[in-house]
């Protein structure tokens, strides 16, 4: 297969925090891999914008290594990297005060897409806002990223909307969530609505339950004060997995539109059920042969942060109403692994008589070993009567792509070219991260209500015993966690 790369518009990107561990990690490795593969024009220009005193040189130097650590520089040509390094410039700036600002509105050109990322903390949203307006920075061709977390409640997230929006319109602002970059994810949408196959059994008259799994392997390492007052909830389950929810159980979008499809996720998070108390495992991981456990690395012997969680869902709608959706995510779980799971009902009526236990599995890989598996029922091979056995019908995306198929462009890389393109599709809209908010803050202030305890559970493990017996009640099994 032939990769067709588009170049995008002239641009200018500020990078707020361009220094920070995302713009390092991320942000300038995905960038410097677009300008390998051609999509990046040859005028294009990246201005770092952080606290620390340097000049573009020393930020130059710094990204080098940035690329160096985090690059996975393929396929670029020698030389490419100091092309990229000529795009690159520095800027001394005060979030909060008046340092910088005029040299960066001096440094921007004012005809060209002008992209500022706000690779920030939260608290620092609205100063950015303000100082870009004040300084003449915020016409039509400007568009802002934000980060994630988008506040931490309803309350905070209604705030952030409204500092941001008392400068951009809604059209400019491109609300990250990473995994909405991710290939696979996207390709949920291909299957659902690319397939004349799957779609008309794509409800609760066909479908017995839906199982979303992000588990990952890591612990929450250096990130633990973050962590500690985010946990699973916010960090994983009000974003990624919600996304994932979405783009599983909405309708049909009437065509691929940033507004078409955002209105038709909107509508699945409204329809959610409240979440019932027993339906709900909280998790924290023990000190195992991958490290030490989730309180010591939090550093709070007593923290009640959830670091797995595992939900029943319900969503009340015409299409899925009687249909659970099981969620669960954790760290330092025995692989890494996130799939989607559609378990397919039995058949009403078997012409086999006794052997009724066969049902169709769908199950979508996202990562690693990106793919789709359908579990299909056949005869058993061989004389002796019908006998059935259930086989997969598996395509690895690496297999039937070929080198394209393996080669994941990063999440990030691929929404900053959606930023300069002028494609909202993929980004969250304010309403919809408020509505997961409004889903989400009841679930939590319960636990605080109750002073609710995580279950523990052993590093490596597949997560606490009490997930295992949620779904048993309902005489079901998780997937197993593999990779
Ligand atoms: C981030 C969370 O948004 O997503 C992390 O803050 C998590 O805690 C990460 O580890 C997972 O992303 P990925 O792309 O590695 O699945």
């Amino acid at each position: 297969m032939v990769s067709r790369v588009i170049p995008v518009d002239p641009f200018d990107l500020v990078i707020f925090g361009g220094t920070g561990d995302l713009a390092r990690r991320k942000i300038l490795p995905g960038l410097f891999r677009r300008f390998c593969a051609g999509q990046m024009p040859k005028d294009a220009r990246i201005i770092g914008a952080a606290r620390a005193d340097m000049d573009a040189a020393g930020y130059r130097d710094m990204v080098a290594e940035a690329i160096a650590e985090f690059g996975g520089a393929r396929a670029c040509e020698d030389g490419t990297l100091e092309e990229f390094l000529d795009r690159l410039d520095y800027v001394s700036i005060d979030a909060r005060g008046e340092k910088g600002w005029q040299d960066l509105a001096e440094m921007v050109r004012g005809d060209v897409v002008r992209a500022f990322y706000f690779s920030v903390g939260p608290s620092l949203f609205g100063d950015l806002a303000e100082r870009l307006n004040t300084h003449g920075m915020t016409d039509a061709a400007t568009r802002i990223v934000v980060e994630k977390p988008f506040g931490r409640d309803l309350a905070s997230a209604k705030a952030l909307n409204r500092d941001l929006a008392a400068y951009f319109d809604e059209s400019q602002i491109y609300r990250i969530d990473h995994y909405l970059g991710k290939e696979t994810v996207q390709n949920l949408m291909a299957v659902r609505f690319g397939n004349m196959l799957f779609e008309p059994l794509w409800n609760s008259q066909y479908v017995d339950h839906i199982q979303i799994t992000v588990a990952e392997t890591v612990g929450v390492g250096g990130r633990g004060e973050y962590y500690d007052r985010s946990g699973a909830m916010r960090d994983m389950v009000q974003n990624h997995l919600m996304q994932l929810l979405c783009l599983i159980a909405m309708e049909p979008p009437s065509k691929f539109d940033p507004d078409a499809v955002r209105d038709e996720k909107l509508k699945v998070i409204r329809a959610l059920d409240a979440v019932e108390p027993h339906h709900i495992v909280r998790g924290q991981y023990e000190a195992g042969a991958e490290g030490p456990g989730y309180r010591e690395e939090a550093g709070d012997p007593r923290s009640r942060t959830e670091s797995y969680i595992a939900m029943k869902v319900g969503i009340s709608n015409w299409r899925w109403a009687g249909t659970p959706f099981y969620l669960r995510t954790g760290k330092r779980l025995k692989a890494r692994s996130s799939e989607i799971t559609v378990v397919f009902k039995e058949l009403n009526h078997s012409i086999f008589g006794e052997q009724q236990d066969h049902r169709n599995v769908l199950s979508i890989r996202l990562q690693p070993n990106e793919g789709i598996t359908l579990g299909v029922t056949i005869k058993e091979p061989g004389p002796g009567g019908m006998r059935l056995v259930d086989v997969p019908l598996d395509m690895t995306f690496a297999d039937a792509l070929g080198e394209e198929g393996a080669d994941q462009t990063d999440a990030y890389e691929r929404l900053i070219m959606d930023v300069i393109r002028g494609n909202q599709t993929l980004f969250m809209r304010g309403d919809e991260v408020e509505a997961a908010w409004a889903w989400t803050d009841p679930i939590i202030e319960g636990w605080e209500a109750r002073g609710d305890v995580p279950k523990t559970y052993d590093s490596g493990s597949e997560g606490p015993v009490d997930a295992v017996q949620m779904l048993a009640r309902d005489t079901r099994v998780w997937r197993k966690v593999a990779p």
